[in-house]
């Protein structure tokens, strides 16, 4: 089936709609059902609760961030096939977004108030390069996602151990965001330099450390 290509306004005003429904929570509606709707809740302390709550409200700027650096990548796209790529990635963490969101909600918490601030720095990034061509964006891609993976893991030590439903979400996430750093190494990532992989796990460490608290 022949899809109409969109024109740059259409891009513009799709983006901005995007940046709209991503920071003003809720998320509406995930596409699939939260992997945590097969397990069932267990008692936690309101020590456990609250520090599954920062992990979450991390995990939800992050979410945030990956729709943001993915509308970026595909808003500069030059091949349609790394452009829909791109998408279909972006309709996952959006699915990642809302199921975050929801745990936040059961336990009784709000996402990060600085949710505008991640949406916008990460679109700067992904936009910036994406503009120098498509190999350096889904090289960018492929090492966030990397990165993403072993964050993930982290949380996934760090959690408690009966808050079962935030780890059946994460859990799936982590699978997502390896098949995502995959099929862009798939499509032609390039090798990030060395500074820059460490300058992109500075700026996550500032972003995951302030959203833990705000
Ligand atoms: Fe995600
Ligand atoms: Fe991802």
């Amino acid at each position: 089936m022949n899809k109409r290509e969109l024109s740059p306004v259409d891009r513009f005003l799709a983006g901005a709609n995007n940046a709209l429904r991503t920071v003003a929570a809720p998320a509406g509606r995930p596409a699939r059902p939260n992997p945590a709707d097969t397990v069932d809740d267990l008692d936690l302390t309101s020590r456990e609760k609250s520090h599954a709550a920062g992990l979450m409200r991390v995990n939800h700027a992050g979410e945030i961030a990956a729709q943001a650096l993915y509308q970026g990548h595909a808003s500069v796209a030059r091949d349609r096939d790394t452009e829909r790529q791109m998408q279909r990635a972006a309709d996952e963490e959006f699915d990642h977004l809302a199921w975050c969101e929801q745990r936040l909600q059961e336990l009784g918490e709000a996402p990060s108030k600085l949710a505008p601030i991640w949406y916008a720095g990460a679109f700067m990034i992904g936009a910036t390069s994406g503009i120098l061509g498509d190999k350096w964006s889904l090289g960018f891609i492929a090492e966030t996602e990397r990165q993403v993976c072993e964050h993930l893991d982290s949380h996934l030590e760090g959690l408690p151990a009966e808050d079962v439903r935030s780890r059946a979400i994460v859990e799936t996430m982590r699978e997502e965001e390896q098949e995502h750093g995959e099929n862009a190494i798939n499509a032609g990532a390039a090798e990030l330099p060395g500074p820059v992989k460490k300058l992109m796990q500075l700026t996550a460490k500032v972003m995951t450390r302030t959203a833990y608290w705000v």
